[in-house]
């Protein structure tokens, strides 16, 4: 007990007894013998309790330990890193999404911060001649020989389901995206009351939950499927395969977080986990993949219909590319996602080291269907950290038709004006719900 770890402990100890003996002979008020009565008893809770070993081994002074690992990451994000070295996004990066959604000035004064010489550094090679361009709203068109072909923006917001985002994050998104004339991928959780609010084109994603048009056993339920996929605001269907934060994986959606809008939405009871299996029920080979897609586009009514995925073995993606030889079905396009991605939530050894990255996956993409003769059939687009101006521009130079982004629209959504008006037109709906009284003026929106 005489060690040095319970210094601090022996420290209130006699703390405690000398304002006891302080307050005895009344040169102490005994109201202040509350703080080293706390520290005591806060020092014999740590060396008891049995949750945490640093604790137990040094009462009181290890919360200085857990103090100073909650300031941080303040510490380092305001004082140590550099603006360029954080990860997933760096502060530049950050800032330049905030400045922009905000229509603030983004332009730099002085010159670059990166270092030009660095072995990883990227840089797009300009021509004496640049060429001029009417529009400067790019499209491609999607499944142009389809009953209903989409002309698609080369940017537009990733998949990301209601559930993992909240409803006002959603309208925002949509919102963006009609005012943008973009599109905006729904995700897994199928398509919301809210995705419907402003009316932007919707992608509407079938993973393998199939929320939206499943049957109570979560089989595929075609009936629904076409019913929601009629809608004129669904633009194309995306079949989800995997996604680069968490490939292989499936999802699961606690029952804690479903509220009556999202088990309305996705079609799943109250009060149970909503799972999204690893892998789909309705196929399990390539071949029933393209059949698949094809179903889905014929009960669309011709919307141009893909999938979505992480690389993983080469072979299981030359697998598709053979059925695709031998069936003759194509899909319209194929989004590849990076091992980089994003994700509501996933475990850490998925995150960090399962699936191919962006750049290694589309490029695999884009020269099988080179080789195999079929590029100029099927779109490609890809997602993974996509934020500048330049990311799209070198991931268009390797192979894709378009980007989407997902985590750079959420630094957006967080201060977007519109979120702004939402909260006042909300704060305005309190106020007006507390009772007028005479003299008493209540905020307009
Ligand atoms: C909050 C969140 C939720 C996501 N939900 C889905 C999803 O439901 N379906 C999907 O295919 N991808 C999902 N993703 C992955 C993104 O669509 C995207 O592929 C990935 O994050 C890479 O884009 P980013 O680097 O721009 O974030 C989600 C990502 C985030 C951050």
């Amino acid at each position: 007990m005489l060690s040095r770890r319970y210094l601090a402990m022996w420290c209130a100890v006699i703390l405690l007894a000398a304002c006891a003996l302080l307050a005895a002979t009344h040169h102490l008020s005994w109201f202040w013998i509350i703080v080293p009565v706390a520290l005591v008893a806060l020092g014999l809770f740590d060396l008891t309790q049995q949750r945490h070993a640093i604790l137990r081994n040094y009462p009181l002074w290890g919360h200085f330990r857990f103090l100073f690992e909650f300031i941080r990451p303040e510490i380092r994000q305001y004082f140590v890193e550099d603006d360029t070295d954080e990860k997933p996004f760096s502060r530049a990066q950050r800032s330049i999404v905030y400045q922009r959604a905000k229509n603030d000035v983004d332009s730099r004064p002085y010159g670059t911060e990166l270092d030009v010489k660095a072995v990883a550094h990227e840089w797009i090679s300009h021509s004496l001649a640049p060429t001029k361009v009417d529009s400067h709203d790019f499209r491609i068109v999607v499944g142009p020989d389809r009953a209903q072909p989409y002309s698609m923006s080369i940017f537009n917001v990733s998949a990301m389901s209601f559930g993992s985002l909240s409803a006002n994050a959603i309208m925002a998104l949509n919102l963006g995206a009609k005012k943008g004339n973009f599109a905006h991928d729904t995700g897994e959780g199928s398509m919301s009351k809210y995705h419907r609010e402003h009316g932007g084109d919707i992608i509407w994603e079938i993973a393998s939950g199939y929320f939206g048009c499943r049957n109570d056993d979560g089989t595929f339920s075609a009936e629904k499927f076409a019913r929601q996929a009629a809608e004129p605001q669904v633009k194309m269907i995306e079949v989800k395969l995997s996604q680069g934060a968490k490939p292989g994986h499936g999802g699961v959606l606690p029952a804690a977080k479903i509220t009556p809008e999202i088990a309305e939405t996705r079609g799943v009871p109250m009060g149970r986990d909503c799972i999204s299996p690893a892998t789909h029920s309705e196929f399990s080979s390539p071949r029933g993949l393209l059949e698949f897609v094809d179903r889905l586009r014929t009960l669309s009514g011709g919307k141009p219909t893909g999938f979505k995925l992480c690389i993983g073995h080469p072979w299981e993606f030359f697998g598709i590319a053979k059925a695709m030889l031998e069936t003759g079905i194509l899909p319209d396009f194929i989004v590849v996602d990076g091992a980089e991605g994003g994700t509501g939530a996933a475990p850490l050894e998925f995150t960090d080291h399962v699936g191919v990255p962006l750049q290694e996956g589309l490029l695999l993409v884009h020269n099988t269907l080179v080789g195999i003769g079929l590029r100029q059939r099927i779109r490609i687009g890809a997602s993974g950290k996509m934020i500048t101006a330049f990311d799209i521009t070198k991931t268009l130079a390797i192979g894709a038709d378009w980007v989407n982004a997902a985590r750079g629209f959420m630094f957006a959504v967080v201060i977007h004006p519109k979120l702004l008006q939402l909260f006042n037109r909300s704060l305005f709906r309190l106020l007006n719900m507390i009772p007028k009284r005479d003299g008493v003026m209540l905020a307009t929106a």
